[in-house]
């Protein structure tokens, strides 16, 4: 049976921006045989600006899916499309790590830049476009200064600035505030659910706090331990703007957050991987006390 166009754009994966298929992956430890299977059969689709956060256990593959959706490494099995191609890394996909990875021997202005500058835009539009999102991160004063002339935060904002002056239409950030103090993570979260709702972008975001993923996500993917399988999807529908009331002194969010929480704390404690695998069930050490003479 030959389907009819409409009936195609009508399948849910038509719509879908970033589309990944029975994705696994294998790495091969250096001078070792032994291989790791760090993803396994995941599938997923990602729509039009929405805004998935991944979180589960610490090594479940988190990082490896961010890498395969910005075309830095290939899946062993499965396929990955972005807008319908294999995706390759590029200013379209703005990408912000935990370590901010700024270059300590370039200003703020040239760090900003240097995805454009690959790109060969004239340096006069760069440093342009560059101060106008400085501008826009609060930092265009500190645009002649280096990075170490910056506190943490600001030099996460200037991350983040890079990674949009490409006016990405997909934006991945691996664990970004992970290495932020409390206050100014909760001031980044603020600043990034209001560039998502300006720019519309694609967001997906990995976390390893559960209040983070609810407070800033359409959907939460929620992944087991290592080889990493989606073991549940679940929809965030709080109302929009979350910055203006605080929606995590709501009923729904509580419940969500729970739910999750539940979640990653069973598969860690169940997980004969996991350091924290039932230590509290394990017998303890035996004192001389205990011992038989
Ligand atoms: N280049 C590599 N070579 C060998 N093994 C790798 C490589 N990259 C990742 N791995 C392994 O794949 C598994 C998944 O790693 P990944 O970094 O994706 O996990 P993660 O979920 O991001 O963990 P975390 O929450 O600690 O950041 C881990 O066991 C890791 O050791
Ligand atoms: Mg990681």
């Amino acid at each position: 049976m030959t389907l009819l166009a409409a009936e195609v754009s009508e399948k849910p994966e038509a719509k879908a921006v970033i589309a990944l298929r029975n994705v696994s992956k294998w790495f091969r430890r250096l001078k070792s045989p032994v291989t790791v299977h760090a993803l396994n059969g995941i599938t997923l689709d990602i729509r039009p600006n929405s805004f998935v956060t991944l979180v589960g256990p610490s090594g479940c593959g988190k990082t490896t899916l961010i890498r395969l959706i910005n075309g830095l490494i290939r899946p062993d099995a499965g396929e990955i499309l972005v807008g319908g191609q294999p995706p390759v890394p590029g200013p379209h996909m703005g990408v912000v790590f935990q370590s901010f990875r700024l270059m300590p021997w370039r200003t703020i202005r040239a760090n900003v830049y240097f995805p454009l500058e690959l790109h060969q835009v004239p340096r006069k539009e760069c440093e342009e476009l560059a101060d106008d999102y400085l501008g826009m991160m609060g930092l265009r004063r500190f645009a002649d200064s280096y990075p170490h002339e910056l506190s943490g935060g600001m030099q996460q904002r200037a991350a983040l600035a890079r990674a949009l002056i490409g006016k990405p239409a997909i934006l991945l950030m691996d664990e970004p505030f992970a290495a932020l103090d409390a206050q100014t993570r909760e001031f980044m979260q603020i600043e990034v659910m209001k560039i998502r709702q300006k720019l519309k972008s694609v967001v997906i975001f990995v976390t390893h706090s559960v209040d983070e993923a609810v407070l800033l996500s359409d959907q939460v993917v929620m992944m087991t331990p290592r080889p990493g399988q989606i073991a549940e999807i679940v929809d965030v529908k709080l109302p929009q703007p979350r910055w203006e009331n605080d929606v995590r002194v709501t009923p729904e969010f509580v419940a969500l957050r729970h739910h999750l929480w539940e979640g990653i704390k069973a598969m860690v404690l169940n997980d004969p991987q996991s350091e924290f695998y039932q230590r509290d069930r394990a017998a303890p050490p035996a004192s001389s006390a205990d011992k038989e003479d």
